[in-house]
């Protein structure tokens, strides 16, 4: 089995000393261990200490001495951080996208699992504003490992004590474990979900009721199977916070295609979720529209890039491009000249006719068609398992 490559982060807690014997730990079930430090951690415990028993420099500053601890390749190269222990401090740091410490930068660059073990006094633990930013760390995608009951530094008797080391190993051990579906591992994916607004004027724009909602559910299915996801997102109230996702928020049909095309080059995957819009006004105007004396206004159109057929007019063979139709009439044969007119592997086709399929809802109702003439119906399903469908059809397509 491959040797796990863990980011050990230590914050300043007394609890610091335990991140000692969970390196021990990890290190025992032959784990490659990276320690990072924050200043208020090295009060407690002497770098060198984590450096013996790592056999690795520790890094403790985002630079030093005219030197630049990279922390995004430490981000990249973990197969998972442990935050142990992380106060208060550091979680409301990480919970708002504060950077300021190697820590805290090593988080936000990391697309592997994060896992932190809270450790404070009770009441510490207990304050509004801690149990906030825990609810929002877990809705970033992070693993919080529930902190354990007993005496505390202070002298008080509660919840707050971070996790003992063997239970930290544990739960981390068996996450990972979990996560074993890695089958899109070493593949990059590009994604554009929502709508596109299109400017009439400063305030008005001609937009669709897409919600994101199948492109986001696409973006974490494909994260959580291992692959780098671009997500080419178009102006929606969702956001799409998970680790191995970066987002690119665009508004225009013309946005949506600069970025795609710059992703496009690096990807293995291209899935084409969003709805684009195909008119935008001619000219956008400068200063807002006032209403006139006449009862009529005329817009002038014109088309957008048709984002999809341009890709699937430079793809490589090893490149994969996957479509969507909504059709609303006369479904399988649109959607069959679309596939072939935008050169795409196969394309997703959704029916505003089938009840539950289509804008908003959470659920969704698919047929794919494939390249080669052939089909799948799918049942009604929540569309993050229609993601899982999706991303099985495209991991089959793959390994052909
Ligand atoms: N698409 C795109 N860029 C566009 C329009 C569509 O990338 N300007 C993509 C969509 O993301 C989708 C596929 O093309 O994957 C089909 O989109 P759809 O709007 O159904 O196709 P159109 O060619 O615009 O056809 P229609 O006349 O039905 O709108």
């Amino acid at each position: 089995m491959k040797k796990r490559r863990i980011l050990l982060a230590v914050t300043g807690s007394i609890a610091a000393y335990k991140a000692v014997f969970l390196l021990r730990l990890l290190r025992k079930a032959h784990c490659d261990v990276k320690i990072l430090m924050t200043q208020a951690a090295k009060d407690f415990v002497n770098p060198l200490t984590f450096s013996v028993l790592s056999e690795k420099p520790v890094d403790s500053d985002i630079s030093s001495d005219a030197e630049w601890n990279n922390h995004v390749e430490s981000g990249l190269w973990a197969d998972a951080l442990i935050v142990a222990p992380c106060t208060a401090n550091t979680m409301a740091k990480m919970a708002s996208g504060i950077a300021d410490n190697i820590v805290l930068a090593t988080y936000l660059s990391a697309r592997c699992p994060v896992f932190i073990s809270p450790a404070m006094d009770v009441d510490m633990y207990h304050h509004p504003s801690t149990q906030k930013n825990i609810e929002t760390l877990i809705g970033f995608g992070v693993h919080v490992i529930p902190v354990e009951y007993g005496e505390l530094a202070s002298g008080l008797v509660g919840e707050g004590r971070m996790a003992e080391p063997e239970h930290i190993r544990d739960f981390v051990f068996s996450a990972l474990d979990q996560n074993v579906n890695n089958d899109l591992g070493d593949k990059r994916v590009m994604i554009t979900a929502g709508p596109t607004y299109e400017a009439i004027d400063p305030v008005r724009y001609i937009g669709n009721r897409s919600s994101g909602k199948m492109g986001i559910a696409l973006a974490k299915e494909c994260a959580q199977r291992g692959a780098q996801v671009d997500l080419i997102l178009g102006p929606t109230h969702l956001s799409c916070e998970s680790n191995g996702v970066r987002v690119h928020r665009v508004e225009s049909a013309s946005e949506m295609f600069q970025e795609a095309k710059a992703f496009f080059a690096e990807s293995d995957v291209a899935i084409m979720a969003a709805a684009v819009a195909d008119y935008r006004p001619k000219s956008a105007a400068e200063q807002k529209i006032k209403k006139s004396v006449d009862d009529e206004l005329k817009l002038e159109l014109t088309e957008t890039n048709d984002i999809a057929a341009s890709l699937g007019g430079v793809k490589k063979s090893n490149q994969l491009l996957v479509g969507f139709a909504l059709e609303t009439n006369n479904e399988m044969a649109y959607a069959a000249k679309k596939l072939k007119k935008k050169n795409f592997d196969f394309i997703v086709l959704n029916s505003l006719q089938d009840k539950g399929a289509g804008f908003a809802h959470d659920t969704n109702k698919i047929t794919i068609l494939r390249a080669d003439g052939t089909h799948k119906a799918y049942e009604l399903k929540l569309k993050t398992a229609v993601a899982t469908d999706i991303v099985d059809e495209i991991v089959d397509r793959l390994n052909k």
